[in-house]
């Protein structure tokens, strides 16, 4: 407990402009941050790591080919290739709320895309997402809940989007899951560069989506540590 408020009051102190970027923007980065400290720690100074069951605390991303991936996991169907733009946990009653990518060995090579969902809501107000109702793909526990693709949660808006693993539940909802997919396709993202040790990006998991683009050979060494955090201090 003692170690949490000391996290809390640095942040406050030393990161608070990064914090309210988040807030504002969606996103911070963070050129070479706190280089050499694990990213566990670094990632508590943001915020409590959020406990997920059957997820590490701390995830090691490294480029692999398909075939050699299971099929729950985007390596495993895109291999190297590009990531679509997507939420992460989209399939879970509420995914984590932020997440923070923290750069191992980068590659100035391969580019992490983010769109703010407000591209989205634009077109596509609100309350049409809230009605249009999606289901995990492949059987997610003993249930298969549905899901809006827009809610609020703790007074907080949450939007979700994954082409791979949510699937339209209704007629309705295979029309939304084509406009979306469209708007996706003609949006231009902004690409963040995870090049050097301790770069480190902080996302709205509930507001924007992110991606990444293809794995050349040359950056097969490529290696990210991903966290994720309940909240921000
Ligand atoms: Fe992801």
């Amino acid at each position: 407990m003692a170690q949490q408020l000391n996290s809390a009051r640095f942040a406050t102190k030393v990161l608070g402009p990064e914090l309210d970027e988040v807030r504002k923007s969606g996103a911070a980065f963070l050129h070479g941050f706190a280089l050499g400290m694990p990213t566990a720690q670094v990632a508590a100074l943001f915020g409590p790591v959020a406990s997920m069951h059957g997820i590490a605390a701390v995830q090691i991303l490294t480029p692999r080919e398909r075939e050699t991936s299971p099929p729950n996991i985007y390596s495993g169907n895109f291999g190297t290739g590009e990531f679509p733009l997507h939420t992460d946990m989209a399939h879970w009653a509420i995914p984590p709320r932020f997440l923070l990518l923290r750069c191992v060995v980068g590659s100035h090579e391969v580019p992490t895309r983010l769109l703010d969902s407000a591209v989205i809501l634009a077109q596509l107000p609100c309350d049409i997402l809230a009605r249009t109702l999606a289901r995990p793909r492949r059987p997610f526990g003993h249930s298969q809940h549905l899901l809006r693709l827009w809610q609020t949660e703790n007074d907080s808006p949450l939007f979700r989007w994954d082409r791979l693993f949510l699937t339209p539940a209704s007629t309705n909802s295979v029309e939304v899951f084509g406009a979306v997919t469209r708007l996706l396709d003609s949006a231009s993202p902004a690409d963040v560069i995870l090049s050097n040790p301790g770069d480190t990006l902080i996302v709205d998991n509930w507001r924007m989506l992110h991606g990444r683009a293809p794995v050349p050979a040359t950056a097969a060494g490529r290696c990210i540590e991903r966290t994720y955090l309940s909240s921000l201090h």
